[in-house]
């Protein structure tokens, strides 16, 4: 973690980030201690080892789909960001039910506590996810249909579209960032599906680097984590009330330039292994940043400086990254429920 001064000030004392336990929430909590502000984590996880000694920052355990936990939780807290939810695309295949239950109800209860009592700012983390397959690059905010194709990316607009449905009808401070492909330290490599992370984990092993699809039409906009928090910071600071920002680099990079810069980033040429027996998700994901520029940000972590730092964090021979990238699930066997059991699942389905 190396956030420098040139983090954006924030005019908010007292600061909530829901989900601040998580990869892209400890980052954004530590700047905001380094910006002496009182942060509250709220999160249904422990803190993070590091995080509970850091000046300033508190925990209260919350689980976000309970309305009367997240009330209590965000009451003081003059702004909040929400990045707490499922942050995967092949869990919501597996689960979408829970997926649901975090993003778009969890994020329709932030909304509402925010409301009832009186959050000046409210920062939301989506993410591209919602953008589905791009028809066209790079994508502006306004001009590309938002047709998610996995459950996680419909639970996410869901969650945007209650939060605008807020904003709209009673005045809800909300701003929204989609987040493109976010790296840096602190990724869980049994659940983080982001390139960076998984080519260095490959390459570090000493192990050609599996890919699939077409590595030169295969083109993401990938941003550090630290990058993605100065956003957020920005997004608070300045946004407009109501409105949606891409976050990203607006700088496309193709699989074969990432294993190139890899392989400079570590001073061993690094070797692909690409199956293109699919390629649904052989296209180009580049965000117009426009309007995120228009409020004064630039990125200031270069591909090449993120890599470098994450292969020194990684060290050799780090975990090798298990997340596998899952679009269908098998068909679920036919349910016959007797009057019993019915009574049952409703209950379950209404815990949240
Ligand atoms: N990581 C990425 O590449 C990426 C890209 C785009 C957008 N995003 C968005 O950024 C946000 C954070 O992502 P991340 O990678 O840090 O995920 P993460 O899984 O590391 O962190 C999510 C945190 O939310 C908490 N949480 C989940 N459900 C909760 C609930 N009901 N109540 C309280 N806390 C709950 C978890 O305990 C966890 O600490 C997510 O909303 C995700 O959709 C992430």
């Amino acid at each position: 973690m190396h956030h420098g001064p040139d983090i954006p000030e924030t005019p908010y004392e007292e600061v909530a980030v829901t989900g601040g336990a998580g990869f892209v929430g400890r980052h954004l909590v530590t700047a905001l201690s380094l910006l002496s502000r009182k942060v509250t984590v709220v999160d249904q996880a422990p803190l993070p080892p590091g995080l509970e000694t850091l000046p300033g920052v508190s925990h209260v355990r919350t689980d976000l789909c309970d309305y009367g936990e997240t009330l209590l939780a965000l009451q003081g807290a003059d702004a909040v960001f929400h990045l707490a939810g499922n942050a995967s695309g092949t869990e919501s295949v597996a689960d979408p039910r829970r997926d649901f239950r975090l993003n778009a109800l969890g994020t329709c209860n932030v909304g509402n506590a925010c409301l009832e009592l009186g959050v000046r700012r409210l920062v939301y983390l989506s993410s591209a996810i919602v953008y589905g397959t791009p028809s066209h690059s790079p994508i502006r905010e306004d001009d590309h249909p938002t047709r998610p194709f996995l459950p996680y990316g419909a639970s996410k607009l869901s969650g945007e579209l209650a939060l605008r449905s807020l904003y709209a009808t009673a005045g809800l401070p909300v701003v929204i960032g989609r987040s493109f492909v976010v790296y840096g330290p602190g990724e869980d490599p049994r659940r983080a599906g982001g390139e960076v992370s998984q080519f260095l984990r490959w390459h570090l092993n000493e192990r050609p680097i599996p890919v699939v699809g077409d590595i030169d039409r295969k083109r993401r906009d990938f941003i550090h984590v630290e990058d993605l928090c100065r956003a957020l910071l920005t997004l608070a600071a300045r946004g407009a009330d109501g409105e949606t920002y891409n976050l990203g680099t607006g700088t496309a990079v193709s699989m074969r330039e990432l294993a190139g810069a890899v392989g400079a980033a570590t001073g061993r040429p690094a070797l692909l292994d690409a199956d293109t027996s699919s390629l649904a998700d052989s296209f180009t994901l580049l965000a117009d940043v426009t309007r995120l520029r228009g409020l004064g940000f630039t990125p200031r972590v270069t591909l090449a400086e993120g890599l470098t730092g994450l292969a020194a964090l990684l060290g050799p021979f780090p975990e090798l990254p298990t997340a596998r990238a899952v679009f269908r699930r098998e068909a679920p066997a036919r349910r016959r429920l007797t009057p019993p059991a019915a009574v049952g699942a409703r209950e379950e389905a209404g815990t949240c």
